[in-house]
Formats: C-alpha cells, sequence, structure tokens
C-alpha cells in the first residue's frame, strides 16, 4: 500500500512568454482519490498538469507536495514520487517498446546501480496491465497511436509512484481501450492507494471514474467537487459554452451529459 501525500497549488500564475494562462490558482488534490481535470481547449490544464510535475515554474505561487515546494526538489526524488504523461510525449527515434517503458525506471536507480530482476518485473507487469507484452520488441515508431499511447502509460506506470499525473490519457484509443484504462487507474487506486489526476476530454467519463472533479475556467478552479456536486448543466455552459442536458447515468449512478446541439434535437426531449 502506497503513503498517501498532499498535493497543492496556491496561488499559483503560469504563462509563457507575455501570456498568463493559469491565474492565481488554489487547488487541492484529494490524497488516495482519483481527481478529473475538465475544462475547453487551452484553458491551461495541460499547463497545469506540466507546473504541477516541476516542469513548469510558477510565476507567482506555490505547488506543494507533503507540504515542500515541488520546484525546489531535486528531479530524481520527484520522480519515485510523482509520475507524468504528458500529453504528446516524444519518443527517443527507434526505441523499443520495452527500453521507452524501462525508462520508467530510471528515478529507481542509483548512478551506479544496475538493472535489476525487480526493474524487469516492474516492466513486464506495466506492459501486461496495458495488455502491450506483444509489442515489446517493437520499434514504438511504427506502432499506431492507440498502441503507442498504451506503451507510455505502461511507463508511466513502471515508475510505481504513488502519484500519478496523466494528461488525457485515453487520447487514440478506441472506446474499449478508452474504458480498460480508466479501469486499470481505478484497480491502481483501489489496490496501491495510487492518488491518480487525470485530465480528460470526455465529461462522461471523468464523472464516471472520478471521485473528485475539476473543472478550470477563465485561469482560474471554477468548481470543485464530486461529480454529482459539479457536473451539471449551468458547470457545462459556464465552462465549454455548450447547453446540455445532464441525466443520471443508469449504469452507474453518476451524471451523464447529453449535448444539445443545433441539429438532432427532438424538441419534446429537451424539457428539463
Ligand atoms: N510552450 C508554450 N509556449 C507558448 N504558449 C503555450 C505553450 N504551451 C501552451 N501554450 C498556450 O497556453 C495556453 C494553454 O495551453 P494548454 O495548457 O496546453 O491548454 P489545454 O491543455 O487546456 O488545452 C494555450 O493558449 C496555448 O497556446
Ligand atoms: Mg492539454
Amino acid at each position: 500500500m502506497t503513503a498517501h501525500h498532499t498535493l497543492e497549488a496556491t496561488g499559483l500564475t503560469l504563462g509563457y512568454r507575455d501570456r498568463t494562462v493559469i491565474d492565481d490558482l488554489d487547488l487541492d488534490i484529494p490524497p488516495g482519490a482519483i481527481t478529473a481535470i475538465v475544462g475547453a481547449n487551452a484553458c491551461g490544464k495541460s499547463t497545469l498538469l506540466r507546473s504541477m510535475s516541476r516542469l513548469l515554474s510558477p510565476r507567482a505561487g506555490q505547488v506543494l507536495l507533503d507540504g515542500r515546494e515541488v520546484h525546489r526538489m531535486p528531479a530524481k526524488k520527484l520522480a519515485r514520487q510523482l509520475g507524468l504523461l504528458p500529453q504528446s510525449p516524444v519518443a527517443p527515434e527507434g526505441i523499443t517498446v520495452a527500453d521507452l517503458v524501462g525508462r520508467g525506471r530510471n528515478p529507481h536507480q542509483g548512478m551506479l546501480s544496475r538493472w535489476s530482476v525487480e526493474d524487469d518485473a516492474a516492466v513486464a507487469a506495466a506492459l501486461a496491465a496495458t495488455d502491450s507484452l506483444a509489442l515489446a520488441d517493437r520499434s514504438v515508431d511504427e506502432l499506431s497511436g492507440g498502441q503507442r499511447q498504451r506503451v507510455w502509460i505502461s511507463m508511466a506506470l513502471a515508475q510505481q509512484t504513488d502519484l500519478l499525473l496523466l494528461d488525457e490519457p485515453t487520447t487514440f484509443l478506441d472506446v474499449a481501450h478508452q474504458v480498460e484504462i480508466l479501469d486499470l487507474l481505478v484497480d491502481l487506486n483501489n489496490d496501491r492507494g495510487t492518488t491518480i489526476v487525470m485530465v480528460l476530454h470526455d465529461l462522461n467519463l471523468a464523472a464516471r471514474y472520478a471521485d473528485h472533479l475539476v473543472a478550470i475556467a477563465d485561469g482560474r478552479v471554477h468548481c470543485a467537487g464530486t461529480p454529482g456536486e459539479v457536473f451539471t448543466s449551468d458547470m457545462v455552459r459556464a465552462v465549454f459554452g455548450l447547453d446540455c442536458r445532464v441525466i443520471e447515468d443508469p449504469t452507474s449512478g453518476r451524471p451523464l451529459m447529453l449535448p444539445l446541439g443545433r441539429h438532432g434535437v427532438r424538441v419534446s426531449d429537451t424539457a428539463g
């Protein structure tokens, strides 16, 4: 069982050159839970995740892991506790799947320590978890988008961190693999107590899989809470500018969003 860590942002301001993207944001990640971050395109979700994993320095404010500023922690020490799957990771040219996933073990290796049996086991388990064992000897360059995404998730799993941040982990995946990956993250959370923070585009999957939902708009947290509290048609209108109807998902009891576009909506169905 993993230790539960606190991760929080206070007064966090992030940006690029003359543009401020995240502005004085406060955020608490509940330890040992699954948090989904949602928000419109370009609202700063990836920027926020990168900063929480120390890849982008704040202009103001702090990101605190167990009360310590992540931007002052040595990279390797942080990487043993917190893993990030970026939105568009780039693999070294020609690298094999097994070698890429093996890089997830780097934070666990000292300067002189060799690759161990434990590292082998971690890589094999991570590949098995994403249904990618058969890809081990393939070159990452030649994989389909969905296969590649599963391999990157394997690399993050091989890192075996107590906190795992994933930026749109279901991109490129067909619907079955999306559900499989999200189920896998729930298993990880249940079995090891891993704290999961993920950016998800699909609001319905976010509502279904997250314990805690955070909606970002205008550089700040628009609202945060359980999916039941946060996921309302008012939130969807405010955050995405979309009119929708929210009903109860008959399979999970969680909120389910039905967008009201200009077409394909029967007037009699849109009441309420
Ligand atoms: N490396 C960068 N340099 C300059 N601007 C960037 C960079 N990365 C992201 N941005 C800008 O910051 C804003 C937020 O981007 P991002 O965090 O990727 O949004 P999201 O993940 O919510 O779609 C966008 O306007 C984007 O163009
Ligand atoms: Mg993004």
